[in-house]
């Protein structure tokens, strides 16, 4: 079953990825302009992307327009189902801030993704249409609302797809482990430091970007949290590390986050010299 699912669903990436490189283009075009918009629909401010908080409700409710139809409860279930359309419209905007900055696979799941759930929406509204016009048989929009739910799971199967099994906007650091022991930092000698200018160094498996400022040594993970860009290969600005790939930045000091769309800090590392040479350890 597994298989026959993972077949159908790659079968359809002829016309999924040509059609998410076009959206690429124009979210990127729409949402350049208005970054703080987009940071909050990442989830900047949560800690936590948005979009995955706010997909459960339609699928919920949904859920209960079906029960209340089969109840024969009217109203209740129209009112339901207008709600039900405001949250999936919640949920594909702050989805789309995420979609912006998904890259090659991911992107053409979720390409897929985004088609069924629009399909979805149509299809309820066209639900909600009819129920509107108060028809004394409701087979029709009851039907419609059913479909609904079917296309709306199967875009929920694919979704899932790009999260648990692509990584998108997963923390690339979830399983790393914070061991506070001193390991010898293999980095370039203190002439070949430049100031302010971020520079790759190794400590045991880890690769860290170090940014020297006067006499501090500042250093963070090198893997970028939201999607693993190299941040060696990133520009310092106000202060902060920013991304090549996305342009999430992090706090230089604490690796705190301070633009999306990342919606995790970056992990830290303290710096000190001793006889042995250099040497790191995670900070806590
Ligand atoms: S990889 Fe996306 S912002 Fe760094």
């Amino acid at each position: 079953m597994a298989h026959l699912f993972a077949r159908l669903v790659a079968a359809q990436d002829r016309w999924a990825k040509p059609f998410g490189d076009f959206n690429h283009r124009w979210l990127t075009a729409l949402f350049g302009p208005i970054r703080p918009l987009k940071d909050f629909l990442n989830g900047t401010w949560l800690g936590h992307p948005l979009h995955a908080v706010l997909t459960d409700a339609p699928i919920g409710i949904f859920a209960a327009v079906i029960l209340l139809d089969v109840l024969n409860q009217r109203i209740a279930a129209d009112v339901t189902l207008v709600l039900g359309v405001l949250a999936m419209v919640a949920a594909a905007v702050a989805g789309l801030a995420d979609y912006t900055d998904t890259d090659e696979t991911p992107r053409t799941r979720a390409t897929l993704h985004a088609t069924l759930m629009v399909v979805a929406l149509l299809v309820y509204l066209a639900s909600l249409a009819v129920r509107a016009s108060g028809p004394a048989d409701r087979t029709v929009p009851i039907v419609l609302s059913i479909v609904g739910f079917i296309i709306v799971s199967a875009g929920a199967y694919v979704g899932g797809e790009v999260a648990y099994v692509f990584g998108n906007m997963i923390n690339r650091h979830a399983w790393r482990g914070a061991g506070k022991k001193w390991l010898p930092l293999q980095m370039p000698a203190d002439a070949e430091l430049p100031e302010g200018t971020p520079t790759k160094a190794k400590l045991g498996i880890n690769n860290l970007v170090l940014v020297r400022q006067g006499e501090t040594i500042f250093a963070l993970h090198d893997q970028c949290a939201h999607a693993g860009g190299p941040l060696s290969e990133g520009s310092i600005v106000d202060g902060c590390i920013e991304c090549p790939w996305h342009g999430s930045r992090y706090q230089l000091a604490d690796g705190h986050l301070r633009r999306g769309p990342s919606v995790y800090d970056q992990p830290t590392y303290e710096v000190r010299r001793s006889e042995a040479g250099w040497e790191a350890r995670r900070s806590s």
